[in-house]
């Protein structure tokens, strides 16, 4: 299915944006119309910065991991820039998979420059000279617009062996997914490059320290690469002050689902659930809202008040992840959307680790049988969901299997789904 256009996005353009500012505003494919927008005014700042100046603004900008993990940035570039062993590696991540996520591809699509400007100040920060992009293989506009920004950046000395006169060395490579939701785990992604089967790797040690190819490698998210951009043109001061002290910056969300108008909307960290879906104009009749993802939980209508950040909804027991907010009325069934989620995870597990690769088989067979069944035989299979759930977030490897299990509980407890 051809996926909607950039210019789709509600708020493309709008003054005052930091991260969707061009999207269906520049031509993509045009080099010469980035710069006229202010394309590679960054760089430029980079470059003048020096490496260490670049890693001190994006520490004291406050940015934090954008794929969902909100790991401090600053953090993983300065561990990667200090490491001894060379070649360092830059990978970025835009194998975006969560269903309900679709924020990256927008950013591709629609400001595919601004990436590669981006992993070029990445790169130089970190002491890197080859960054690989690994985009979802689903997307197929999004790796001709990537790769064609790529082919003319190198034309034009923006990449290459001497970008803009500076003496430094940078290149990209893209690499496609295969459409296995489990590359996009950060070690999982490395294997998928290196030709072998996209696993997670245990860790630590950390990609920082020991990444792809073993070597010290950044990885990182699209959208946070992005956020470098206006980091390095208003300053880290500026850029800290935007948003609340925990979770500094724009954000943006991927709203889907009963809205009037959904699409990838940017705010300040801070706004509010419920101005949010205001702002997407949410329908009558709201049962529940899905936030961070299926890896996430379900809120309450009467919950929306939670302010959308990092603190924020760690504070009200659920997670910003990705930035998914995926609203359901009551026409959905929540015992089929359960069991769809869980079907997700079995299908995705790749299947390494004991607690993942049978607990999420066990999750789906009880979900099939509490949508059955009843009263004391439905408590029986849900205290097992417990006690499955427990082990597959207490004992797997990665991600996927710590969170298989958070969707289902959290609408069990917050929503009462079976009661
Ligand atoms: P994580 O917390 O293990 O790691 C986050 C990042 O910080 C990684 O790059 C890791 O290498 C780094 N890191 C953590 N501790 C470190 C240390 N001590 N030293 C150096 N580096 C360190 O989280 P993970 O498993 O990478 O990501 C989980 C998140 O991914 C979930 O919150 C979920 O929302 C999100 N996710 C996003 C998807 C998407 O499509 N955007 C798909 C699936 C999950
Ligand atoms: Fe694979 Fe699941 Fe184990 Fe992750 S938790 S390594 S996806 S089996």
């Amino acid at each position: 299915q051809e996926p909607p256009a950039a210019e789709a996005v509600p708020q493309a353009g709008d003054e005052g944006l930091l991260l969707l500012r061009r999207v269906g505003v520049v031509d993509p494919s045009s080099l010469d119309d980035y710069r006229a927008h202010g394309g590679y005014a960054a760089l430029r700042q980079a470059f003048a910065l020096g490496p260490a100046g670049v890693i001190r603004e994006v520490t004291d900008s406050g940015l934090a991991g954008r794929g969902g993990a909100a790991f401090p940035t600053g953090r993983k570039w300065r561990a990667t820039a200090s490491q001894p062993d060379r070649p360092h590696f830059l990978v970025c991540n835009a194998d975006e998979s969560e269903p309900g996520t679709f924020k990256d591809r927008v950013l591709m699509e629609g400001d595919p420059y601004a990436l590669v400007e981006a992993m070029t100040i990445a790169a130089y920060a970190i002491g890197a000279h080859r960054g690989y992009l690994y985009v979802r293989g689903e997307y197929p506009r999004a790796v001709s617009r990537m790769q064609y920004a790529v082919d003319q950046a190198r034309a034009r000395g923006l990449l290459g062996d001497d970008i803009l006169g500076q003496g430094y060395a940078f290149d990209i490579e893209i690499r496609r997914g295969a459409g296995a939701y489990i590359c996009g785990e950060e070690t999982a992604l490395f294997n998928s490059i290196e030709g072998y089967r996209g696993e997670p790797r245990a860790k630590p040690p950390f990609p920082v320290e020991k990444g792809l190819f073993g070597r010290p490698t950044v990885e990182n998210n699209v959208e946070t690469l992005v956020n470098v951009l206006p980091i390095l043109t208003m300053g880290a001061p500026a850029y800290a002050a935007i948003g609340t002290s925990g979770s500094t910056g724009p954000k943006l969300f991927c709203v889907s689902g009963a809205v009037e108008r959904p699409g990838v909307y940017e705010l300040p960290f801070g706004a509010t659930l419920g101005e949010l879906l205001e702002l997407a104009g949410v329908r009558d009749r709201l049962r529940a809202v899905l936030l961070g993802g299926a890896a996430g939980g379900f809120v309450r209508p009467d919950e929306l008040d939670v302010p959308l950040t990092f603190e924020g909804t760690r504070e009200a027991g659920t997670t910003l992840g990705s930035g998914v907010v995926m609203a359901f009325d009551d026409t959905v069934p929540l015992p089929r959307l359960l069991l769809r989620i869980a079907e997700f995870f079995r299908d995705e597990s790749c299947g390494q680790c004991v607690p993942c690769r049978v607990g999420t088989v066990r999750q789906e067979e009880a979900l099939h049988r509490i949508a059955e069944r009843t009263g004391a035989a439905a408590a029986e299979d849900i205290a097992l969901l417990r006690e499955v759930g427990r082990a597959m977030r207490d004992a797997s490897i990665c991600g996927l299997g710590q969170t298989a299990w958070n969707a289902v509980e959290s609408a069990i407890d917050r929503l009462g789904a079976y009661e």
